[in-house]
């Protein structure tokens, strides 16, 4: 079995919140040079998007190795040094704890990982996207995994027709659902179109029963119970063999849908797909972006990446998603741009309550108002 992890984390901006900067990446860069020529791992690839730095590894230990995790952290903890070194912005900002024990489930970094036997050829895409939330994959893997109008292969190849569950997490209560679609689409639709809440985590073939998707799913405003920056999530998806093709698994992002997690955490904004030198955020803190690096999984090596996005057949999307984000902006402090209450990261209110609370008086009766 090859496990397949991406790690990520947000160890300083350069500058400000908009990208990592390169002595970080190279940090990143020689670490896993070291850990592959250690034999920990199989191969390894460091990437960005944004301000978040993701390890992309291929390795024999299986999800949440503690090995493996303690490598990623490690690698964040000496990233976090280089960043402090050059007074980056928000240095450290996504290791919320202060020593490693186990995993880094609950710790800050984001990841996804997926454990697979290769098939004779293993094509798969690592999406990775800043300034938004894990449930910002849902209407994607909804669109690749349930959607014919998206995905052909759910009508005419034999091996995806049965279908494809998928697995829901409910970040407030903490606990999990899975759906067998096509027959629970309605259902299911019902949660994961609130993606603040309900995130997919993992998609399989019904068929195959081969695990086709893996998401990362900490919601670090949860973790650390006060606004520590979005949780800018990253996601695998496997590809072709009775699995969505490749161009299959990129169409949903020909729609640069709206998101929550632009500037402070608490914007909606388009989801604009970028290629890898584009993959930096500037508009608002944004918009946010979303870049996809395609592999070859071939012995355990990672043979890639493809830019996948660079290509001129996303440039409607990239236009639409400025027209939306010109829209958007014009509300200004006004929701739905600005996200609900709720589910804002940065917040006032709580002290402008307590500051205005005895201004507060009962609203007059209707027939009072009348009568006068
Ligand atoms: P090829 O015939 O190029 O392998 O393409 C098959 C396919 O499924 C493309 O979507
Ligand atoms: P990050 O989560 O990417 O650090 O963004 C923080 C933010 O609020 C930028 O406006
Ligand atoms: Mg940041
Ligand atoms: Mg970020
Ligand atoms: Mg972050
Ligand atoms: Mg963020």
């Amino acid at each position: 079995m090859t496990t397949l992890s991406i790690i990520k984390a947000d160890t300083g901006g350069f500058v400000g919140h908009s990208a990592v900067h390169p002595d970080l990446l190279a940090t990143a860069q020689e670490a896993v040079r070291r850990a592959v020529g250690d034999g920990l791992l199989l191969d390894a690839h460091v990437a960005s998007c944004g301000d978040d730095v993701s390890l992309i590894m291929t390795h024999e230990h299986g999800a949440d190795s503690e090995r493996v995790h303690s490598f990623a952290w490690d690698t964040f903890q000496q990233t976090t040094e280089v960043a402090k070194r050059l007074g980056l912005y928000g240095a450290g900002q996504d290791l919320l704890s202060d020593a490693f024990s186990g995993n880094l489930k609950g710790m800050g970094p984001g990841y996804a990982e997926l454990e697979f036997t290769e098939r004779p050829s293993e094509p798969v895409i690592c999406f990775l996207a800043d300034k938004t939330e894990p449930g910002a994959w849902n209407l994607a893997l909804y669109k690749m995994f349930a959607d014919p109008f998206n995905t052909a292969g759910l009508v005419i190849d034999e091996k995806m027709h049965a279908g494809f569950r998928f697995e829901v997490y409910d970040l407030f209560e903490e606990k999990r659902i899975t759906f067998d679609c096509p027959e629970e689409l309605y259902d299911m639709l019902m949660f994961i179109g609130a993606p603040a809440r309900y995130v997919v985590h993992a998609v399989q073939s019904r068929n195959l029963t081969e695990q086709a998707a893996a998401t990362s799913t900490q919601r670090l405003s949860l973790i650390a119970g006060k606004y520590v920056g979005k949780d800018d999530p990253v996601m695998i998806v496997r590809c072709q063999s009775g699995l969505p093709a490749v161009g299959e698994v990129l169409e949903p992002f020909s729609f640069p849908y709206t998101v929550g997690g632009a500037m402070r955490g608490s914007h909606h904004a388009p989801l604009l797909p970028v290629s890898i030198p584009d993959a930096h955020t500037a508009r608002f803190d944004g918009p946010p972006r979303v870049v996809a690096l395609g592999f070859q999984v071939t012995d355990g090596r990672l043979v890639g990446p493809r830019d996948m996005f660079a290509d001129p057949s996303f440039d409607s999307a990239r236009q639409q998603a400025n027209t939306a984000m010109d829209y958007l902006r014009r509300h200004g402090p006004f929701e739905p741009h600005r996200l609900p209450l709720e589910d804002l990261e940065y917040t006032t209110m709580r002290a402008l309550e307590a500051r205005i609370a005895q201004r507060w008086q009962p609203m007059p009766e209707v027939a009072t108002s009348l009568a006068r």
